[in-house]
Parts: structure tokens; C-alpha cells; sequence
């Protein structure tokens, strides 16, 4: 399967939301574009249609988040998503990478390098 992957591109709110629908996450229609806009992101494409997303937020010189990793199930187990947060990874070398995850997500944040910082706090909404 020939995966194209677009860095900062065409941003269609509908389409976005369905993937996060598929994996069960209820995102706001209204304002999910401009918030990846104020992101860099890269998508993943099967001819037309929209795999998966994964987004970065950085000041550029310190410190990067990395928020809305996401494939939809039928494409999972190809790799990816490891490929689109290496790619975010590889865009912001040399700052420090933060994360949150959901429930049985670690190893796949391992897989792609990361490990567990028991000093990180977070606010949850
Ligand atoms: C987590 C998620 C993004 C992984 O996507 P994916 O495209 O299937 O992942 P990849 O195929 O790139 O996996 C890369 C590696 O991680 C491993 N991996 C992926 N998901 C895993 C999991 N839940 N548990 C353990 N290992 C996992 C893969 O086996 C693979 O290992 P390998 O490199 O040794 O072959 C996908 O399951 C998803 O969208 N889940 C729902 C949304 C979500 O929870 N996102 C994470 C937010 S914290």
C-alpha cells in the first residue's frame, strides 16, 4: 500500500473528525481546524482518502508536545503511525518531547523512543 504522507496540508474538518471518530474520540467540528492549524501536522493518505494524523506543538528551540495520534483501525499494524511521530521528531531534533497517552498506549510511545518522565504534571480538563 502506497501511504502518502502531507506535511501541513488541505485541512477538511469532516473528514479529520471521522478519523478521530473511528478510534472513539469526539472531537469539536467548529474548531478543529484552526486548532491544527496552530499546530505543525502531518497526515496520512491513501490515495484520497485520510488515514491518519499526528500533530506537534514547539516553540522551535526547547520544547515540543505531540497531541492527536491517530490511525484509523483498519490501517493500524503498518507502521503508520510510528512513521508520521519519527517524522514529527525528526522536524523539532534537539528540543525536548512531551506526551501524554491513553490506556495501553505506552509500548507504542516506546517503540518510537519515548520514555516515562515520573516528574510530568499535567492540568486535566
Ligand atoms: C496508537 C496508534 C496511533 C498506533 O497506530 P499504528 O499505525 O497501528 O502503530 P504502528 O503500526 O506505527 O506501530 C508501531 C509499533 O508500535 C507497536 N504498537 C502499536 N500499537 C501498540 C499498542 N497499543 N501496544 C503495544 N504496541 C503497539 C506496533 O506493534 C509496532 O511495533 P514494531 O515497530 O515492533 O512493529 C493507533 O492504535 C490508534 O490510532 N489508536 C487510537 C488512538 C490513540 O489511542 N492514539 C494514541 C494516543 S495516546
Amino acid at each position: 500500500m502506497n501511504v502518502k504522507y502531507v506535511i501541513n496540508g488541505e485541512l477538511n474538518a469532516e473528514e479529520i473528525i471521522e478519523v478521530f471518530k473511528s478510534v472513539g474520540w469526539n472531537k469539536n467540528k467548529d474548531i478543529i481546524v484552526p486548532a491544527f492549524k496552530n499546530s505543525y501536522y502531518i497526515m496520512a493518505y491513501y490515495e484520497d482518502e485520510l488515514l491518519g494524523f499526528s500533530r506537534a506543538i514547539s516553540d522551535n528551540y526547547y520544547y515540543t508536545g505531540i497531541y492527536d495520534v491517530v490511525v484509523k483501525p483498519e490501517y493500524q499494524g503498518r507502521g503508520i503511525a510510528k512513521r508520521m511521530v519519527e517524522s514529527l521528531v525528526e522536524e523539532f531534533k534537539g528540543t525536548y518531547f512531551f506526551l501524554t497517552y491513553t490506556e495501553g498506549k505506552r509500548a507504542f510511545y516506546e517503540k518510537c523512543g519515548f520514555e516515562d518522565n515520573s516528574n510530568a504534571m499535567w492540568i486535566p480538563l
